[in-house]
């Protein structure tokens, strides 16, 4: 795989960049992230995911970030990855910290790396024996933080899948480690509400609203809507599932713990609709309520 490397304003090789040892991202996990799916030598959605870069960094109290830098950095990784890159990664840290959990004061450090990482063509879920706090102090935020994620991924691999699905403490159902989750029943399409701890994924915003605008009946659900139970009418054939991503778009789910599944009617007319969407409108502006 070939790396773009982008530093604080400076290209550099991919093993020669130089982050100090005492970065807070590196120590404590301090940190917020974003990734983006590039095509054509271009960043797929980047206003969208600058706004949720904002919003990551203000809920972590990270102050001092430029936007404009941001995406001075995108633009440079993307002229010089060129038509190979398929994924743009921003990271931000609080810059260098002491030993601690307790801030040092320091400008952000500011990441930019594109990279020809392989598409992820389909998706294979287990349920994890593990759940989201929907109540800790970065629910919802696109921290780097990820080793929950990290743990769970690892455990879905070794059961043969590529993604884990998560319920929250209350047993509700609520998104995948690097993924929203989609159901199909009842002749709807319903995503668990942003209360159920889940990211604000892009994928699923841009999904809810280009699927309402094509008529494809799609809504979040109510809180506590969605049990984790639902998968079980998932692996009978009642429902059936689809999570969504940047680097997957929509995907229906084509096994889940071992079983293989059936592609909701409903969710591919919704998964064909994002993917044409996606081409015709590879910039969709802030979110209009
Ligand atoms: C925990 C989690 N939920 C959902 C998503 C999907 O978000 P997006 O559509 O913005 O890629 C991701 C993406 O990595 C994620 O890490």
């Amino acid at each position: 795989m070939s790396v773009v490397v982008w530093v604080n304003g400076v290209l550099h090789p991919a093993d020669g960049h130089g982050i100090s040892p005492l970065d807070h991202g590196f120590t404590v996990g301090d940190g917020v992230f974003e990734t983006m799916a590039a095509s054509g030598g271009a960043p797929f959605a980047l206003q969208r995911h600058l706004m949720r870069l904002d919003y990551s960094a203000t809920r972590m109290g990270i102050t001092g970030l430029d936007l404009d830098h941001v995406r001075r950095g995108v633009e440079e990784v993307c002229a010089t990855g060129g038509d190979g890159l398929t994924r743009v990664r921003v990271t931000v840290s609080s810059g260098g910290g002491p030993l601690s959990s307790a801030r040092g004061g320091a400008a952000p450090t500011v990441v930019v790396v594109g990279a020809d990482a392989p598409a992820q063509t389909e998706c294979r879920a287990v349920r994890a024996p593990w759940k989201r706090n929907e109540r800790s102090a970065v629910a919802g935020v696109k921290t780097t933080s990820y080793a929950e994620n990290v743990v769970m991924l690892a455990y879905a691999r070794e059961k043969g899948a590529d993604e884990a699905l998560i319920a929250n403490t209350h047993g509700h159902l609520c998104e995948g480690t690097a993924s929203n989750v989609f159901i199909e029943r009842h002749g709807e399409i319903v995503t668990p509400p942003l209360a159920s701890g889940c990211l604000p994924g892009i994928t699923r915003g841009l999904a809810l609203e280009w699927g309402a605008q094509a008529g494809i009946p799609v809504r979040v659900s109510a809180p506590g809507e969605l049990e984790m139970s639902v998968l079980d009418a998932v692996t009978s054939g009642e429902a059936f599932a689809a999570v969504s991503s940047s680097t997957r778009g929509l995907q229906c789910l084509v096994a889940l713990d071992g079983l293989d599944l059936a592609a909701g009617p409903l969710l591919t007319d919704l998964a064909r609709e994002y993917a044409t969407r996606s081409l015709q409108d590879p910039d969709p502006g802030p979110i209009r309520d």
